[in-house]
């Protein structure tokens, strides 16, 4: 479902005009719908539907604690990859049995803080990782639910920065390496195994590098077996791709069909922690046009949202669509759309057509995901506030941060 939708030439988020929420909020601001975020998290249930199944949202995407209490309501778990996560799961109302901690460089803090939270497992990605948690868990006189995270060395086909399944990543276990290393596992004190997982990467719209790692991941589990090591879940992750520009997409049920039907006389319980799906549509990031400048090559539309807060286009070259709030039929012209900050990187879209003027407001599309996420303070920029729609309610879920915030960790030392 789209709910960002044109009404009479003006931008609506579910049943409110962008324009109001710009003049009660101010911009730059995100701004969620919360209908969306429930059918996407619904789509992904009806397609796992009649099979044992759990989604855990992979919090990474977009961390707002009210985002995960709605889908802590809606019965998700949550895939984290930090101690801070896990505090902002709990913080937000979610299980702890129903957590997943991915990651490949925990340290012995936030295990120990998993282990006390009793998080319901650790995705381990190297020997020494499963060797420390051991020795943890022992000495906290517990056991640590396992699965090995495997590298299957899939190719998944997408932006290398966000591709994670091949041998020459930092990511995961070679699956050649993991048959030993679960062999050991079963013998370590402080483990008990619950499973495999495998993310082969992110931004995906072909099904089938998923499916040829679940292929392979069945076929590590069904070694294990013969050696008398059963798995109570398999774990598949993330990583399916949204609509930024002119992608054909996949729906949910296409994208996981593949998938199911290798998985369809399985006994395990089948985990998906999916990211960007759930909540990148679901969001845009609405800024104010500050200044418009034309070059002598390129007219400019500079703007009060910058690369601090959404960094996609200029860590990644990405695509967001860029839509005016108010569409007046003026005659357009091409545009780089720019943010202040001091870095020639700085741009949210490139050669965009528009017809602006200056206070016009601008809404970068598909910013759900990895948007407030990857934000920072650079240019001692305060982050921008968070707004969730509720059909025809605006819940502020995250303030503007204030300049006084952003040093008061700061001290002036006598030299
Ligand atoms: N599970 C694991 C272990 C992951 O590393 C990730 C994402 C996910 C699940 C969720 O993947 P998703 O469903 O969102 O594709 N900042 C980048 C994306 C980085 C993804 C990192 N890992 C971007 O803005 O495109």
């Amino acid at each position: 479902m789209n709910p960002f939708t044109y009404r009479q030439g003006i931008l609506y988020a579910e049943d409110l005009p962008l324009a109001g929420i710009a003049g009660r909020f101010s911009t730059p601001c995100y701004v969620y719908s919360r209908a969306a975020l429930t059918a996407a998290y619904e789509a992904y249930r009806s397609a796992l539907a009649g099979r044992s199944a759990h989604i855990c949202y992979a919090v990474k995407a977009n961390s707002n604690l009210a985002i995960l209490n709605l889908f802590a309501r809606l019965g998700a778990g949550f895939d984290i990859v930090s101690g801070g996560e896990l505090a902002r799961v709990l913080a937000a109302g979610g299980r702890a049995a129903d957590v997943v901690f991915s990651g490949v460089g925990k340290t012995r803090e936030e295990l120990r803080a998993a282990l006390t939270a009793a998080i319901g497992c650790f995705n381990v990605e190297s020997e020494s990782e499963l060797i420390r948690l051991s020795g943890i868990a022992e000495q906290m006189g517990v056991t640590a639910p396992i699965a090995l995270r495997v590298n299957p060395d899939v190719d998944a086909k997408t932006h290398p920065y966000i591709s994670t399944g091949l041998k020459n990543n930092k990511f995961g276990i070679a699956i050649e390496d993991a048959l030993p290393l679960y062999r050991r596992a079963r013998m370590m004190p402080g483990i008990a195994i619950k499973g495999i997982a495998c993310h082969i990467g992110s931004q995906l719209l072909d099904p089938a590098p998923a499916a040829e790692a679940a292929l392979r991941v069945l076929a590590l589990a069904d070694r294990l077996a013969a050696e008398g090591i059963d798995l109570a879940d398999l774990d598949l992750g993330g990583g399916m791709g949204i609509r930024y520009h002119d992608e054909e997409v996949p729906g949910t049920a296409e994208y996981l069909a593949p998938m199911l039907d290798l998985l369809k006389d399985r006994r395990e319980r089948l985990v998906f922690a999916p990211g960007r799906s759930l909540v990148g549509s679901a969001g845009l990031l609405l800024t104010r046009v500050e200044v418009v400048k034309h070059g002598a090559e390129k007219s400019f539309a500079i703007v009060d949202a910058a690369m601090n807060d959404l960094m996609r286009p200029a860590l990644y070259d990405a695509w967001h669509d860029i839509l005016p709030v108010r569409r007046d039929g003026g005659s357009e012209r091409l545009y780089e759309v720019v943010g202040p900050v001091c870095e020639s990187g700085d741009f949210l879209g490139h050669g965009r057509s528009l017809a602006i003027a200056e206070g016009d407001l601008l809404a970068v599309m598909s910013a759900g995901a990895y948007g407030m996420a990857m934000s920072s303070n650079y240019n001692s920029r305060p982050r921008a506030a968070e707004v969730l729609v509720d059909g025809g309610q605006a819940h502020l879920i995250r303030d503007r941060e204030s300049v006084a915030q952003l040093y008061e960790l700061e001290r002036i030392v006598p030299l």
